[in-house]
């Protein structure tokens, strides 16, 4: 492994009870933020596209032969469209609940020389109903959109999609162990407010609402506990650098 593994953090019990977000929160917040998250990625802004980047995520994938991949809450797959262009996949599906997101997806795709399926909806409902298999799960910063019992049903669902020696790969933040949210809340929008320089005050505003309304970020041993009673008994955090995570599950059974 080239990747410098996560060094860990001392065990501590997370005490907030899960929130349950609604669709039209994440899709009424994502609708103002989509033109902002698009443009901070692009401009190199959003550090965990910096730090943990697309190589991290070939690294961690490539053992698993990914010529099938489902990209869940892919936005506009701009991220995924480059790492997909190097590996062999025979076929890209996405999943999204915004439209508008899905449209930039269909461009940012064009260039993949294998089908490409959008899907407008929520991915755990798409995970629950439909029955494919895939090599690669893929899913980068819309997890912390869940609550916890939201996550169990995910990772359990996302465990019968993978063919055997499948994966799913997780890019997303993640908490301190021990830390409460409001103290992640607090922190993660006081180093946006230090690093997203770009943004106009008007759409740092309204980013930082819709991490104080949407994120609720497990700690890494929360997310190793629910993927093992979900069925994922090989968990690897493989990348890790201050919030901002790449976690693999498989399943040995698989
Ligand atoms: C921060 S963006 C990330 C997009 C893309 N994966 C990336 O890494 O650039 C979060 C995306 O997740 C989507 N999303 C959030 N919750 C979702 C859900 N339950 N089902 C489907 N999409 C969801 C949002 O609509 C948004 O496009």
């Amino acid at each position: 492994m080239l990747l410098p593994l996560d060094a860990g953090d001392d065990a501590a019990t997370i005490t907030e009870p899960p929130v349950a977000l609604m669709e039209e929160q994440i899709l009424a917040s994502w609708v103002v933020n989509a033109g902002v998250w698009t443009r901070a990625v692009r401009r190199g802004e959003i550090l965990s596209r910096v730090r943990v980047t697309n190589g991290a995520v070939l690294q961690a994938i490539a053992d698993c032969a990914p010529a099938t991949l489902l990209d869940l809450g892919c936005g506009d797959a701009i991220h995924l469209a480059n790492i997909a262009m190097v590996l062999p996949i025979s076929r890209y599906d996405g999943v999204d609940l915004s439209p508008v997101a899905l449209q930039l997806a269909e461009q940012n795709l064009q260039g993949l020389n294998c089908p490409v399926n959008l899907h407008t909806g929520d991915m755990l409902s798409f995970l629950e109903s439909d029955e494919s298999k895939y090599d690669v799960i893929f899913t980068s910063y819309a997890f912390h959109h869940l609550n916890k019992p939201e996550m169990m049903r995910f990772l359990g669902a996302a465990f019968h999609h993978l063919r055997p020696g499948g994966q799913l790969a997780l890019v997303d933040v993640i908490r301190q162990q021990g830390q409460s949210l409001a103290d992640y809340l607090d922190a993660f929008c006081e180093d946006m407010r230090r690093q997203w320089l770009n943004l106009s005050p008007e759409e740092l505003d309204h980013a930082i609402r819709h991490v104080r309304d949407c994120d609720q970020p497990p700690a890494l041993e929360e997310l190793r506990e629910i993927a093992l009673q979900a069925g994922l008994d090989d968990f690897r955090a493989i990348y890790r650098k201050d919030w901002y995570q790449l976690i693999t599950f498989g399943s040995r059974a698989l």
